[in-house]
């Protein structure tokens, strides 16, 4: 699968020769031979719940994982989180410039809407239409970007848990229930027992993504995140570990996988690489 999404993802994005040069090596940069593609796996183990074409699946995949791309680029800016490792690599304003990260993000982010406009990815244009109106609630002042506005806003300040808990559903989250809503709606309509448990793992496992992502900040070292840990601490971000202390997150993570899990059991064996997915997410060790 990680095979057929890189090949998808270098046939989308422009060729570093066309101009502008390096806006569009900076974009290949942020974008190819990195990163978990977690969000791109959570798209095809949904599709194969409605039995979506493979063909149809790399589009949507590639849209998710170059939004996330984005994301990242826009998150380690120096205005946001100020990072400058990423997957292994200096971060793209490192690499290139602000300004041309700036660019990478805005031209990642319409790339991708319009792969989902120009590919044929469901059944008929309808849902075709459903889908990007999925994306763009997602990652929009609604979903990610609120999230990532709430983020910055939050800094030396000790939120309650409802509060936490808004702030990853929607910065971290809302993308990654996105990415199993939009696989779910490639292919066959689902009855709506099956949609609502494919929701309700989809949020649950978000938030535990982030979660997690919280703890390896504090346990993981730099070299195994391929980003700088300790950063959240450094940056005086409240989070899960911040809030409840390091073992507690843990738990709690592990807490929010059962809720998951639980939401699959109307799929039956339909579901098995989604709950796989939901375990590594939680195992994983950066
Ligand atoms: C990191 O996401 C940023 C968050 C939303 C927590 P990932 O941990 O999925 O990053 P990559 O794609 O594997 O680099
Ligand atoms: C990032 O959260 C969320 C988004 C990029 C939308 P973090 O700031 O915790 O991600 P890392 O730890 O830098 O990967
Ligand atoms: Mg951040
Ligand atoms: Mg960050
Ligand atoms: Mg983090």
């Amino acid at each position: 699968m990680q095979t057929r999404l890189e090949t998808r993802l270098t046939e989308a994005l422009p060729d570093a020769k066309l101009a502008p040069q390096r806006l569009h090596d900076a974009m290949r940069y942020a974008v190819l031979g990195g990163g978990k593609r977690v969000r791109a796996l959570l798209v095809y183990a949904a599709g194969e719940v409605c039995e979506a074409p493979l063909e149809r699946l790399d589009s949507v995949t590639a849209a998710v994982e170059l939004i996330h791309a984005y994301s990242l680029v826009h998150d380690d800016l120096p205005c946001m989180d100020d990072d400058v490792l990423r997957r292994g690599k200096p971060t793209c304003h490192v690499q290139f410039d602000e300004a041309t990260a700036l660019l990478v993000g805005d031209s990642l982010q319409s790339l991708a809407f319009e792969l989902l406009a120009r590919n044929e990815v469901a059944n008929s244009a309808q849902r075709q239409v459903d889908m990007i109106a999925t994306l763009a609630l997602a990652v929009g002042s609604r979903g990610m970007a609120g999230g990532q506005a709430i983020d910055l806003a939050s800094v030396d300040k000790a939120l309650t848990l409802p509060e936490l808990e808004f702030m990853h559903i929607h910065k971290t989250g809302a993308l990654i229930r996105a990415a199993v809503q939009m696989g779910a709606l490639a292919g066959t309509p689902l009855s709506e027992d099956v949609t609502k448990g494919l929701n309700q793992f989809a949020k649950w496992i978000g938030l535990a993504f982030q979660v997690i992502d919280d703890v390896l900040d504090k346990t993981g070292n730099t070299a195994t995140l391929g980003k700088t840990a300790g950063k959240d601490a450094e940056d005086n971000k409240p989070t899960y570990v911040s809030i409840m202390g390091l073992a507690r997150a843990r738990d709690y993570a592990r807490e929010l996988q059962q809720q998951a899990e639980a939401g699959l059991s109307t799929l039956g064996t339909r579901g098995g690489h989604l709950g796989a997915i939901g375990r590594y997410i939680i195992e994983r060790e950066y």
